[in-house]
């Protein structure tokens, strides 16, 4: 029989992404230990197609924190994006307006980056871990449990917990209901996302509104592009050609000014369904949850991994408060500042969903209402300014005060 091996920690996190990962690179800088596991191997991750865009504020906390300066190099800033609807591009200057950009950098590049600087650290972190289960929340010594990838028992006890599982989350269960508020949100529609291997069709993101439902162009390098289009939540990949995706697509973005895309191979195809959801408090004893496990929204906006970080960045000074000076009150600030940031992404998210995709069922009335929000947002600068504001993201300061 296999015997069980121990490991003691500071901190515990369950979940290897992108929170997970950060937070443990933080706590490490201010010298506090922590072991990660996951039960995905580290390939796994790095082959989830994730979405590609970065507030400025990510892109600092990359860089300043030593995680990799690669993004810099590699990755592309964006002063603006294009809204497009009536078939005439809008372009919303970022840079003009608030002075920020945001970058493309995917997802993937930033997991590869944190996974690199973790083990370059000598982190403890381990992937494709089996049957992780957490225990003992609530007392002084909660544990996660679970079978490495070699095949032998593991504990890890820890003063703190952190759930950084996802968004099918099981360290969020562990809140007992009668504590945890979820509040969630579905919509009648999902994104068909398409890789595909041809130039930019435009310099900068193309978020389109049509008769035809919504499209997003965005990119992954000078040769790899990556596409939406809305469609239907049971839609069938295999019903979808090629030549009938870059139909729907084209059909999307046509107009006036003869814009139109750039087609290529298609090299990945697959359908996306969202929601947005949030679980209140992220605080359960001594487990706090962090990211997706806490809080998703939909694609539209790219709020998810910023999300991710900035929890992390609060997480880790609420933890080394709490490390420093043994109390663990400190541990009740984490939830309302984190959730100040999450609902006015929920609302950014939700907001930018609702004003481009077509609503089944959806009135001449409400059809000709949401061209009117388009233009008034497009039209002037106060309502550009309030979405280029959110689109780069909100000041780190601001949600201490909410
Ligand atoms: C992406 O590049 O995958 C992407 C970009 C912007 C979004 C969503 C996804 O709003």
């Amino acid at each position: 029989m296999n015997r069980t091996s121990r490991t003691r920690s500071t901190v515990g996190i369950v979940g290897g992404g992108p929170a997970g990962l950060m937070l443990s690179h933080l706590l490490h800088r201010a010298g506090i230990d922590s072991v990660t596991v996951d039960n995905r191997t580290r390939a796994e991750i790095e082959q989830t197609v994730r979405a590609g865009i970065l507030e400025s504020d990510s892109v600092r906390l990359l860089v300043d924190t030593g995680v990799s300066d690669r993004v810099l190099r590699e990755g592309h800033p964006h002063d603006g994006i294009e809204l497009r609807f009536g078939g005439v591009g809008h372009r919303i200057d970022f840079k003009g307006l608030v002075g920020e950009s945001t970058w493309l950098y995917p997802q993937t590049d930033v997991f590869i980056d944190l996974a690199a600087a973790r083990q370059r650290a000598g982190a403890d972190v381990r992937f494709g871990v089996r049957g992780t289960r957490v225990e003992d929340l609530l007392g002084e010594r909660p544990r996660i449990c679970f079978t490495d990838s070699s095949g032998a028992e593991q504990v890890v006890e820890c003063d703190y917990l952190v759930g950084a599982d996802g968004s099918r989350s099981t360290c969020r269960h562990e809140i007992p209901e009668a504590q945890r508020r979820q509040f969630s949100r579905e919509y009648p529609f999902a994104w068909f996302g398409i890789l595909c291997e041809a130039p930019h069709s435009a310099p900068e993101l193309v978020y389109a509104h049509s008769d035809r439902g919504f499209a997003l162009i965005s990119q992954r390098s000078e040769t790899v592009q990556r596409m939406y289009f809305q469609c239907d939540p049971d839609e069938d990949v295999d019903a979808w050609s090629d030549d009938r995706i870059w139909q729907e697509l084209q059909a999307r973005v046509s107009g006036p000014d003869g814009f139109s895309l750039k087609e290529g191979a298609i090299t990945d195809r697959t359908v996306l369904r969202f929601r947005s959801f949030v679980c209140e408090p992220m605080r359960h004893g001594n487990m706090l949850l962090a990211g997706d496990a806490a809080h998703t929204v939909p694609p539209t906006g790219a709020k998810g991994l910023n999300l991710a970080l900035a929890d992390a960045t609060v997480l880790a000074e609420v933890l080394e408060r709490a490390v420093r000076t043994g109390d663990k009150d400190v541990l009740d600030t984490y939830s309302p500042r984190a959730q100040s940031r999450v609902w006015k992404a929920q609302h950014f998210s939700y907001w930018m969903t609702s004003m481009l995709h077509t609503i089944p069922g959806a009135t001449d009335f409400d059809r000709r209402r949401q061209l009117g929000e388009l233009s008034m947002v497009t039209g002037s600068e106060a309502g550009s300014r309030f979405l280029a504001e959110a689109y780069t993201g909100w000041p780190q300061t601001a949600s201490r005060r909410g």
